[in-house]
């Protein structure tokens, strides 16, 4: 059990959290895509200490971060040339590459595998803590296993209380969800994971890229390329529905689970916000800026929690750009369950009940 301290990002804290490191503890530390929980990346006890603090299961592969490309060459048996053009456009930033690893990389790592994922953070104040460590970082999202990711320090504070002896505090992240997973190991470069960095930038640098079926769909567990795919994640305490319909409809589900006594929430576009009158309703995204759903979700998500919400009924995005990455998330969220227009539109009010798990009425 650790006195968790949180601290402001400073060139001392930062010495504090490097010195940490060395000794192979466990420091959180903020990226421009979420918080991240990191240990010496070359230290099996201590990368072991990662899978404990979070209850990750441990053929799940960390992410290695480092502060330059020169460092992160240094990690992979090739670097081939799709992954220097790639670097040269996306890194610093919200990008990780999966490449066939370098011995010196730890199976505890790689999950066993022999490819190895790793990402330059483009955050100020992660790369000068990388920089500090003179160490790769071996750093999975600063969560416990399966919640939503942590986009404040109070998130990681909120899981990881007594875990873990320092969380550096570079306030709330930019972007809002993890970097984009992108394997350069496989044949024909595969989305793993999307992210801020979306299929089309990636298209006009590379020109060819597939999309593994798992980034939309729930991929039985012998299929997922991507070992973090097949677990559950990002999910909340309340039970989360994707509504493909109106905001009238989605008023219909919300007054119905009321008045069955459960507490709902809307989790909606502003402009639509007027209509639902004095419901509770968080925003997630205003139409014209998706890039808004993504930094909002996760921290959506943990204060509806806080507020006691039962069930939320989140509006569906546009797969395009950025709210593929958002749709990822939200639909492990909601474990894939999606109300379709033309459910909502032909169910009566008792299949509407059955589908929210709301029986006896
Ligand atoms: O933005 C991010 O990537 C954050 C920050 C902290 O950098 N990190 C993060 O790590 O999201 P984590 O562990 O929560 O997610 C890593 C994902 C998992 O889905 C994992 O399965 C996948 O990347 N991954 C890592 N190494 C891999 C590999 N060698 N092959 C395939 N997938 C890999
Ligand atoms: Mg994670």
């Amino acid at each position: 059990m650790y006195q968790t301290k949180c601290c402001k990002i400073t060139a001392q804290s930062i010495a504090e959290g490097a010195a940490l490191i060395q000794k192979g503890e466990l420091v959180a530390f903020p990226t421009e895509t979420v918080y991240g929980l990191g240990a010496n990346a070359l230290d099996e006890e201590a990368v072991r200490k990662i899978y404990v603090a979070k209850g990750r299961p441990s053929d799940n592969p960390l992410i290695v971060h480092v502060a330059d490309v020169e460092h992160l060459k240094e990690l992979v048996a090739v670097f081939p040339k799709e992954a220097a053009l790639l670097a040269q456009a996306f890194m610093p930033g919200p990008l990780t590459l999966v490449l066939p690893k370098k011995p010196c990389i730890p199976s505890v790592v790689s999950g066993g595998l022999d490819t190895v994922g790793v990402r330059i953070p483009s955050c100020e104040g992660a790369r000068a803590f990388l920089k500090a460590t003179g160490l790769p970082i071996a750093a999975p999202s600063a969560n416990i296993s399966g919640r939503p990711s942590p986009t404040k320090a109070e998130h990681v504070l909120h899981d990881l209380n007594g875990r873990i002896p320092l969380i550096l505090d570079g306030g709330p992240c930019t972007g809002g969800v993890e970097s984009t997973v992108l394997s350069l190991a496989s044949e024909v470069p595969m989305l793993l994971r999307p992210g801020l960095v979306s299929p089309a930038d990636i298209r006009r640098v590379i020109g060819r890229l597939e999309i593994h079926p798992s980034v939309l769909a729930n991929t039985p567990m012998d299929k997922v390329a991507s070992p973090g795919m097949k677990y559950k994640h990002y999910s909340p305490r309340a039970k989360v529905m994707i509504v493909e319909g109106t905001a009238l409809q989605a008023v219909r589900l919300y007054d119905l689970a009321q008045s069955a006594g459960v507490i709902p929430s809307l989790l909606w576009n502003s402009e639509d916000i007027p209509l639902f009158g004095s419901r509770k309703a968080e925003i997630l995204f205003d139409e014209n800026n998706p890039a808004m759903a993504a930094k909002r979700l996760f921290t959506c998500l943990r204060r509806l929690d806080e507020q006691g919400v039962d069930i939320i009924f989140a509006k569906s995005l546009s797969y395009e750009g950025i709210g593929l990455s958002v749709m990822n998330r939200l639909l492990r969220a909601a474990a894939f369950q999606v109300l379709s227009v033309h459910f909502l539109s032909t169910a009566n009010d008792k299949d509407l009940l059955d589908i929210m798990g709301i029986y006896g009425i």
